[in-house]
Formats: C-alpha cells, sequence, structure tokens
C-alpha cells in the first residue's frame, strides 16, 4: 500500500522541484527572435485579438444603447464566450480572456498562463512550445473610462448593475478597477502550421 504514495512522490517530484518555473515545456520567447513559422503564428494571434477586441467593443456599445450596463451585461454574458468560441473555430486557434479577478469563472487562465497571471504580468508575452510547436501569445488589456460601470469601484456602481452582476455572477470579483489598470488578459494558443 505504501508504494503507491511512494511512486506519486517520484513521479511529481521533476515538478516540484523546480520544472514548474519553466512552464511546463513552454518557453518564453523574444518578439524578434520569431522564426518565419512562429512569425505567421505571431501574426494570427495578433488578428485573433484584434477581432475578438472588436466585436466585443461592438456588442457591448449595442447594449449600452439598448438599455444600459444591466442590458450589456446580459449581452456580453451570452455573447463574449460565443464570439471567442466563433473566432477561434474560423481562425483554427485558441482565444479567450483571463483575469487575476475573474467575474465568470469559465474564463480562467489556461495553465501555461498561470504563472504571468499570477505575476500580473504588464506587457505582452510570447511563449513557444518545442514539443508541439504551438505559439501562445499574452496580450493585456487596460481598464479604460467605458468600463468602469460593470468593472468600477464597487461604491460607484450603479444599485441596478451590482443587481444584475450579482444575479449572474454570483462569485464576481471584477469590480473595483480604475481607469489605467490591468484588467486581465486575452490569451491566444496557436497550433504549429502545416
Ligand atoms: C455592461 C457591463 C460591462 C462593461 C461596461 C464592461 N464589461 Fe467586462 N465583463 C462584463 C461581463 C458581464 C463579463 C463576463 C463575460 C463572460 O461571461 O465571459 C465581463 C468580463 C470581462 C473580462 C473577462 C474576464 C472575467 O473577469 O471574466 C475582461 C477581461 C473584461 N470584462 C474587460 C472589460 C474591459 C476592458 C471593459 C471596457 C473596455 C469592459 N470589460 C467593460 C461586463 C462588462
Amino acid at each position: 500500500m505504501r508504494i503507491v504514495p511512494f511512486l506519486t512522490l517520484v513521479f511529481l517530484l521533476p515538478y516540484l522541484s523546480g520544472c514548474a518555473a519553466n512552464v511546463g515545456t513552454w518557453d518564453v520567447v523574444d518578439k524578434d527572435a520569431l522564426t518565419e513559422t512562429e512569425n505567421t503564428q505571431y501574426a494570427a494571434a495578433e488578428a485573433a485579438r484584434d477581432e475578438l477586441a472588436k466585436t466585443l467593443m461592438a456588442r457591448l456599445a449595442e447594449g449600452m444603447k439598448a438599455g444600459g450596463p444591466p442590458t450589456a451585461i446580459g449581452v456580453c454574458k451570452e455573447a463574449a464566450p460565443e464570439i471567442a468560441a466563433t473566432i477561434s473555430r474560423a481562425m483554427g486557434l485558441t482565444i479567450g480572456r483571463c483575469s487575476f479577478r475573474l467575474r465568470n469563472p469559465e474564463n480562467a487562465a489556461p495553465s501555461w498562463a498561470l504563472p504571468y497571471v499570477k505575476s500580473r504580468r504588464a506587457e505582452s508575452l510570447i511563449l513557444r512550445n518545442p514539443d508541439t510547436g504551438a505559439l501562445a501569445t499574452l496580450f493585456p488589456i487596460k481598464v479604460q473610462a467605458q468600463c468602469l460601470p460593470c468593472h468600477g469601484p464597487t461604491d460607484n456602481i450603479a444599485p441596478a448593475v451590482r443587481a444584475a452582476l450579482i444575479s449572474a455572477y454570483p462569485e464576481d470579483s471584477a469590480t473595483g478597477f480604475n481607469e489605467g489598470d490591468l484588467r486581465g488578459w486575452f490569451h491566444v494558443t496557436v497550433p504549429a502550421t502545416t
């Protein structure tokens, strides 16, 4: 019976002893050091980021115009994950948003991004996976004035908005931000191109 915990420890040891700092097999790579193939992957990641940012902002503006923040919250809840999934499928990559203070727990960061989420990395980041040829990127998202009705200091959030947020996201911790703060990241994983 004792052999099982022992074996578990043997298998876990490489991870416990510092490999975690390597983010598994993901290596940080400088933008200038990307290969030609990786440059294409990076361009795809940027294009996906631009598309998701643009589409979300447009939907948010539509929702705000239609009925203010309470309506826009509903739009974000339905549309945000769907838009990210559509872009991922269309472009053959995986894009999403994550944060150190989440509104929707389903926006949890992919495992390769966890150390950088924890350290609240404020600059863009590129990682390569030498085993699979995949490229992964984090693009920081800053809080702007128009984000404050739903992400600003809690006391400044209108009671109707607070109520709508709590009912849609009982575990919401994505308030209390100020303009210019780091809010989170777009994360994009681009598989090896064939
Ligand atoms: C009308 C309210 C509203 C406004 C305004 C708003 N958001 Fe959000 N935000 C939401 C909702 C609702 C979600 C959860 C979406 C989901 O379920 O994926 C969210 C989620 C996010 C997330 C994903 C991480 C998480 O916590 O789940 C980021 C990043 C984010 N918002 C950034 C912004 C930024 C930047 C702005 C301003 C440009 C902004 N938001 C404006 C309501 C809003």
